[in-house]
């Protein structure tokens, strides 16, 4: 029998608002959103002077996979641990294109790999390599639940990078079947001018991997994929965006834009600190005017989501001494995503309806998992993110879940969840993990791009 659960006394926070309503599940499911509910059930959990958000939906980890010769330090489930214990239900993974293999082969190793994780996992596809064989897949993977496709403007030497032309060419598919463009956009010629002189006066410390990475570059690649988008009428995501003027770019090309806590909180002086190899990840921290302008940007609608790029490193994978170009890029904060930001939305008095928007609802929309995820609403899943907004604490480094013994927020307050819910199991609660089922891969449907283009641009 599917056990009801009530949810009585907090105050729910969605998109549409913060509304005072109890909220009974059954199951996995959420059966009923109201004021004053009062209906016989399994359990009732008293949630006074909590806030309950839709469980958080981080659009952009790296779990488990390979950079420069070493892995990410969190595999599906260690990861998903980490995330459990920030209010995170559902992440978005992305696939391996290893040489000779067929997109669907990739799709198929990864939701294998997924398949130990606790919390439900969706998966962007990287298309790492161009060729027509792997084109003529991208209808098929829509139809099995894979609605986005990554391009990397740069990485040429890590065989990664598409040219302009090839990036058209996939735009036209992508946008044909439904789909959208994701591109991680750092224009590969301007990078390689910036970084042939650094590397001839042998400047290697992790301060010149952001000289090495200018904003010049993450601006050029926006314009071009942005007019990309443009000629195919193809829906283009920009991840991790990092800079004003890439965000400029953004605005001036209508495009959809990400970014991360990294570059909303962090700046290049990191580079100078005894940890600063830690700090390295492409595109770089930039400098604080950067992070206003992406603060800005928050506040007037012009990004629209916020992932994490999670992709983490323990401090033996990352010694100091090491030139920077030889530093794998990464950083975590699947765990901190939610913890730190409401704690920042807060201070900064910002909405927490749009917390709830670009954490939730926005990658829902634009990942065709909404309503399913992303809601608080009769029929979605039943994640639910309970937090006592009083509750934040600053020696929260010790409690972590996560396998690595290094985050960039350990200097960051923090509002961590009381209680995490997945599907109608609770997952986590007061600093420990007590769910026991495995997290399900959950496929996307072409997103309604009408409807999200008139809510969010
Ligand atoms: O440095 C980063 N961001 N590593 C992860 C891979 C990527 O480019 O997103
Ligand atoms: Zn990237
Ligand atoms: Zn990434």
């Amino acid at each position: 029998m599917r056990s009801r659960v009530l949810f009585t006394g907090g105050t729910v926070v969605t998109t549409e608002g913060m509304n005072s309503v109890n909220v009974l599940i059954e199951g996995e499911i959420i059966r009923a959103v109201e004021p004053g509910l009062d209906v016989p059930a399994d359990r009732t959990v008293d949630c006074t002077g909590k806030l309950l958000f839709p469980g958080i939906i981080d659009p952009h980890t790296h779990m488990g996979i390979p950079i420069k010769d070493i892995w990410s330090a969190d595999d599906f489930n260690s990861g998903s641990r980490a995330a459990l214990q920030g209010g995170v239900t559902t992440i978005i993974d992305f696939t391996v294109l290893e040489p000779n293999q067929s997109l669907k082969a990739s799709f198929h190793t990864r939701r294998d790999l997924a398949r130990v994780s606790l919390v439900d996992v969706a998966l962007h596809v990287n298309l790492t390599r161009f060729s027509e064989d792997l084109l003529n897949e991208i209808p098929d993977l829509v139809a099995d639940g894979a609605v986005s496709f990554k391009v990397f403007t740069t990485y040429r030497e890590a065989g990664m990078m598409l040219d302009y032309d090839q990036i058209r060419t996939a735009a036209e598919r992508i946008a044909r079947a439904g789909g959208v463009l994701m591109v991680h956009a750092e224009d590969d010629a301007i990078l390689q001018k910036a970084l042939i002189p650094l590397l001839n006066r042998k400047y290697t410390h992790p301060r010149y991997h952001g000289q090495s990475r200018p904003d010049a570059a993450e601006a050029e690649a926006i314009r071009r994929v942005a007019n990309i988008g443009i000629q195919t009428n193809c829906p283009v995501y920009v991840v991790h965006l990092s800079s004003a003027r890439g965000l400029a770019a953004a605005q001036e090309g209508n495009v959809l834009v990400e970014t991360c806590p990294q570059y909303l909180l962090l700046d290049d002086r990191c580079y100078d600190r005894e940890d600063g190899a830690m700090f390295v990840a492409s595109p770089p921290l930039r400098k604080p005017a950067d992070s206003e302008a992406l603060w800005q940007g928050i506040t007037d609608g012009t990004i629209h989501a916020l992932g994490t790029d999670h992709c983490p490193f323990c401090r033996k994978d990352k010694p100091a001494g090491l030139p920077f170009q030889d530093i794998p890029n990464g950083m975590g904060g699947v765990d901190t995503l939610f913890p730190v930001l409401l704690t920042q939305f807060l201070d900064r008095g910002l909405s927490l309806p749009r917390l709830a928007s670009l954490l939730s609802r926005n990658p829902a929309e634009i990942f065709g998992l909404y309503p399913q995820k992303g809601a608080i609403t009769p029929g979605s899943d039943a994640d639910l993110v309970i937090v006592d907004p009083k509750k934040r604490s600053t020696d929260w480094m010790d409690q972590r879940l996560s396998r690595t013994d290094w985050t960039a927020y350990a200097d960051f307050p923090a509002i961590f969840p009381d209680q995490v819910w997945r599907r109608g199991e609770l997952m986590y609660m007061k600093g420990a993990l007590v769910g026991k089922s495995n997290g399900r891969f959950i496929p996307g449907h072409r997103p309604q791009w009408d409807v999200i283009n008139s809510r969010l641009k």
